[in-house]
């Protein structure tokens, strides 16, 4: 079996973020999306894997090169414009050729994997068989309906009535049957071609097309609150650790991973907490469920339940919450000359699309 795992696309519900950097290398835990995907398609024995990446393919082969680093081999391939999930199937014709494959939305994140799905599939190859999971309101989802056996009957793609509440997830595992289906459909309504019909393709065909609830823990981080909400949740599963320098005027409680090169003075840090490689710390309050990058700094700061990306300074800045910080941003009190700006107090340089939530 195969890994095609989707990290093109176009983000837009992770704007501005994803104007400088594929969402698949948010950072979750201090680890990109995209590597837990990896680690995830690894631990179902399947060392081939294809990557499908948009226009900034650079970046994520940057980060994730050859795959040896995963026990994998990566072969990228290249979409020039989003086209769609199935498109992608189309793209990666050659790479995958006559095999079984594992379809992957490389933003998703599945912690407790499919291992138990794809021995099911393995054993009965069905044409196609989807990860779903009840949700409380399916209509941004691919929507199946699903018999007693667990046989797919149906499927429908944001459905605005939904026939049942078994939300498709980002995990698809598919026999070569796929293509043709995918040759066969054109795109829907929004321009795109949906797997969710080519997958009904082949059941209007009469393949065997199979639905596996999952229930362990799921997240898409197509949305910042969906990130904030993972960063918390893959936190608490850490291996508390303190490799950096933490001085004897600090207080390190619960668990909290502090990296090489990290340094940390006067502060107090709350896990689940991450500090990356080469930050410092200083006179800070670092609460529950928040990641900093590597090579930030942190003054006079206090801040939970957020993230900071590589670079990134704060100063001075309490009562920081669920905030995304990217890279090499610079948060701090006005040092323009107050001369200059009159009663001003506040002097914003944001990117668009950057949301700024200022207390009242
Ligand atoms: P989505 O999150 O559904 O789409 P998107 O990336 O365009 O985001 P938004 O809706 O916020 O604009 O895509 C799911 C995954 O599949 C994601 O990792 C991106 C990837 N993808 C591709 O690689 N190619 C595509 O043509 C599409 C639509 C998505």
């Amino acid at each position: 079996m195969k890994a095609l795992v989707l990290a093109g696309g176009s983000g837009t519900r992770l704007r501005p973020f994803s104007y400088s950097m594929p969402k698949q290398l948010i950072p979750i835990a201090g680890k990109p999306v995209l590597e837990y995907v990896l680690e995830n398609i690894r631990d179902l024995g399947v060392t081939e894997i294809g990557v499908i990446v948009g226009e900034r393919s650079h970046e994520i082969a940057d980060v994730i090169g050859d795959g040896a680093r995963f026990g994998a081999r990566v072969t990228y391939i290249p979409q020039d414009r989003p086209l769609g999930l199935a498109h992608c199937v189309t793209l990666a014709r050659g790479f995958l050729g006559e095999d079984d494959f594992v379809m992957y939305l490389g933003d998703n994140m599945l912690p407790d994997g499919v291992a138990d799905v794809a021995e099911d599939f393995r054993a009965a190859r069905p044409a196609a068989q989807v990860v779903v999971r009840r949700v409380a309101d399916p209509r941004a989802f691919g929507v199946v309906e699903v018999d007693s056996t667990g046989a797919v009957r149906g499927l429908a793609e944001k459905p605005e009535h939904p026939r049942s509440d078994l939300a498709m997830l980002g995990v698809y595992f598919f026999t070569p049957a796929i293509h043709e289906a995918v040759a066969a459909i054109g795109p829907s309504a929004r321009g795109e071609l949906e797997i969710t019909d080519a997958v009904q393709w082949l059941l209007s065909n009469g393949a065997e097309v199979k639905a596996s609830e999952y229930h362990g823990y799921w997240k898409d981080t197509g949305q910042i609150e969906d990130v904030l909400a993972c960063n918390r949740r893959l936190l608490g599963g850490l291996t508390p650790a303190v490799h950096g320098d933490v001085d004897e005027a600090s207080v390190v409680q619960g668990r909290v991973v502090v990296e090489p090169g990290a340094r940390v003075v006067r502060s107090r840090l709350v896990g689940p907490a991450v500090i990356g490689a080469g930050t410092v710390v200083e006179d800070s309050h670092i609460g529950p469920g928040t990641s900093v990058g590597r090579g930030c700094v942190l003054r006079g700061t206090r801040m939970a339940d957020s993230i900071v990306m590589d670079g990134a300074s704060i100063s001075r800045v309490s009562g920081l919450a669920g905030s995304l910080i990217g890279r090499s941003a610079v948060v701090g009190p006005a040092a323009a000359d107050p001369a200059a700006y009159g009663e001003a107090r506040h002097v914003l340089v944001v990117g668009d699309h950057t949301r700024v939530e200022i207390a009242a």
